[in-house]
């Protein structure tokens, strides 16, 4: 029986690790799985471990507010050195590019650990866009033994940088294992907050979503997209932005100083997992620079308008869903108007697509291991 560790930090590695967890606990006869969160995120990584009721084995409980990358990354690699010496595992699984998954990595190689690393690839090449994710994920890259790639072009990313072929599997994101799971799970219990949201969001497919979080955008960036919001704001004094503020104090201190107190802009706090498909599933159109926005969306065939000048997800772009719009104050206008205005437009945004695979992500990745052992 092989040891699996598996880690993460914040809310999206949680959301995108759920469906691994599950995978691999299904197997105790081959596989011990265990779960160990860093505590990167408290509030809004305990919102997914309720959702998908997973209890972790070890919790470093490292977060603190504001606190500096390099504080986190010397912790981190602290602390989980010691969960290596409890638990001893033969596998170590990380995800994307947090400063979670780069220091559990490094950690795990300094202990001669083998590391697996789901949506492995993606690049866009500016070391300082997105910031430190790129750097974070590269590192994690060189590391790491068995590379899950969502897509073809992720895999071909790796494929440049010399990574080993047999040591690459294209196995589509878990991302969209967690959408179809949680939408099968909000299709059977309607969750408690909907009648509040509804209240919020005003007509369903009529309001805008909005999230952002991303740290070059911090500053300008920001100053940039509150003007924006402003402006929709006051061009559609009828519909609704809906905004779930990310906890960051960087992110929520502006945001709430600039943008509370406009009637038709709705700040609320950061959601449930279920409540937000819910709102990505009824809103009209989703502006934010998430990563994993951008992946859920063509799934749900809603138009995304991305605040970020590169992105590493360049297949929902081609599929036609997604538009890089950066932190243009007129630029984010100019397309807000146009989705809003120009139905054709609309339409040819909003057809289903899903370059991000079908569901059995996880499955696959499990497949990989297990085949590996035998
Ligand atoms: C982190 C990741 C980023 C990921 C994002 C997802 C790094 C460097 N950044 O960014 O890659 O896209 O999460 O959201 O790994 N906070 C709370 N409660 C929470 C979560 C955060 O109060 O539940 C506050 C704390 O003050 C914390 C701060 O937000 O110190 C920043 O959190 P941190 O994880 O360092 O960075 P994020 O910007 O959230
Ligand atoms: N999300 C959520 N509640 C919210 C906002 C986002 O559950 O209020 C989910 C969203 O569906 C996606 C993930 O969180 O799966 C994205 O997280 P975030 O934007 O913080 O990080 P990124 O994807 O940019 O790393």
């Amino acid at each position: 029986m092989k040891k699996i560790l598996i880690v993460f930090g914040t809310r999206p590695e949680a959301i995108k690790m759920a469906p691994v967890v599950e995978a691999f606990r299904n197997d105790n006869v081959h596989f011990e799985t265990k779960v160990c969160v860093t505590g990167q995120h408290r509030e809004m990584l305990d919102q997914v471990l309720d959702f998908f009721s997973i209890i972790p084995e070890f919790d470093l409980n490292l977060m603190k507010p504001n606190q500096s990358l390099h504080e986190l990354t010397a912790n981190i690699i602290l602390e989980f050195k010691n969960v290596l010496e409890v638990f001893t595992p033969d596998y170590v699984f990380v995800h994307g590019d947090t400063t979670t998954s780069m220091a559990v990595a490094l950690t795990s190689f300094y202990a001669g650990i083998k590391v697996c690393h789901v949506e492995a690839g993606l690049r866009t090449n500016d070391k300082y866009s997105p910031f430190p994710e790129e750097i974070n994920r590269q590192i994690t890259g060189r590391i790491a033994d068995f590379h899950f790639a969502p897509t073809e072009s992720s895999r071909q990313n790796l494929l440049k940088e010399n990574v080993e072929d047999a040591k690459v599997f294209v196995t589509g994101n878990t991302v969209i294992d967690a959408l179809l799971k949680g939408k099968k799970i909000i299709a059977q219990n309607v969750f408690s907050s909907v009648e509040e949201l509804k209240s919020i969001c005003g007509s369903e497919n009529e309001f805008i979503l909005v999230t952002g979080h991303r740290r070059e955008n911090h500053g300008k960036g920001f100053d940039n997209i509150i003007l924006a919001l402003k402006d929709i704001a006051r061009r559609y004094p009828t519909i609704n932005i809906v905004y779930p503020v990310h906890l960051n104090p960087k992110v929520k201190g502006p945001v709430e100083k600039e943008l509370s107190g406009i009637p038709n802009v709705k700040l609320i706090l950061p959601q449930p997992y279920e409540a937000f498909i819910w709102l990505m599933d009824n809103c009209k159109l989703i502006i934010t620079d998430s990563g994993g926005v951008q992946e859920e969306a063509p799934s749900l065939g809603k138009p995304v308008l991305v605040m970020r000048d590169t992105t590493e997800r360049p297949e929902a772009v081609e599929a036609g869903t997604v538009i890089l719009v950066g932190t243009n104050k007129e630029m984010i206008v100019a397309k807000t108007v146009e989705l809003i205005e120009n139905d054709e437009k609309y339409k040819s945004m909003s057809t289903l697509n899903n370059p991000y695979g079908d569901g059995v992500a996880a499955a696959e990745i499990f497949d990989v291991l297990k085949k590996s052992e035998l």
